[in-house]
């Protein structure tokens, strides 16, 4: 089977009672200490953005595990797009939300973060170092994005033990070749378990 698809299967299907509340939470309610350029439910629109990037997050380590038993890193690279962007894809077609992942030091030039991201990255980053909690950092805000309002939602992301394969001081040579080959310009390894990667970074468009 084409190894994509392979990969698709194996994500984490988005519950339908995840998309039904993603579509209640847009329902318009009054607020009045909102800073916020519309009226939202802030809060259930957090609920929601928290539970996409949860089941995100999961469906990509799953895959990138189970790819990496089998085949190895340097494999899980060339073949399985371990974190495939189909997966985003699906989750936006079901929920509406867009999902796509960034960081301030990035392999794949699509993951770039735009000025809004930048600045949030850096929030996280100043709130790491002076101790904080990488798994609880997140930001919510209603922004507008090409004069519509949108609803932005960020967290931080913590490098594990088996990201160190692929985003480590010392990558093999094979998985440092398959990088190269796909994301010549990359500029993500030197990590150590336990430092802030990037973020989920995830989008509603606001009615
Ligand atoms: C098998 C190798 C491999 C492993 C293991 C791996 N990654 Fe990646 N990572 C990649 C590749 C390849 C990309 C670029 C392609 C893409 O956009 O997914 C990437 C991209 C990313 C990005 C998006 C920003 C960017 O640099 O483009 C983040 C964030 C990230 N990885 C975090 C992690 C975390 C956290 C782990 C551990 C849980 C991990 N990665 C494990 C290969 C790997």
């Amino acid at each position: 089977m084409n190894p994509i698809i392979n990969c698709l299967k194996n994500a984490l299907p988005i519950s339908s009672v995840t998309i039904a509340s993603a579509i209640a939470a847009q329902t318009t309610q009054t607020n009045s200490n909102l800073a916020s350029p519309v009226n939202v439910d802030e809060q259930a629109l957090v609920e929601q953005a928290r539970g996409i990037t949860q089941q995100y997050g999961g469906a990509l380590k799953k895959t990138l595990k189970a790819t990496i038993m089998t085949s190895g890193p340097a494999a899980a690279i060339r073949t399985c797009s371990v974190h495939a962007p189909g997966i985003s894809e699906q989750t936006a077609q079901l929920t509406g939300w867009q999902i796509h992942r960034t960081s301030n030091k990035i392999r794949n030039p699509n993951n770039k973060p735009n000025i809004w991201e930048t600045q949030v990255l850096q929030q996280f980053a100043d709130k790491a170092e002076r101790g904080a909690p990488i798994e609880n950092l997140e930001h919510h805000q209603v922004i507008m994005e090409n004069g519509k309002p949108v609803f932005r939602y960020m967290k931080a992301i913590k490098v594990q033990n088996l990201c160190l394969n692929c985003h480590g001081t010392h990558v093999s040579g094979p998985v440092k070749s398959a990088i190269k080959n796909l994301f010549p310009l990359d500029n993500a390894t030197g990590y150590r378990e336990g430092d802030l990667r990037g973020a989920f970074t995830l989008k509603l468009p606001l009615k």
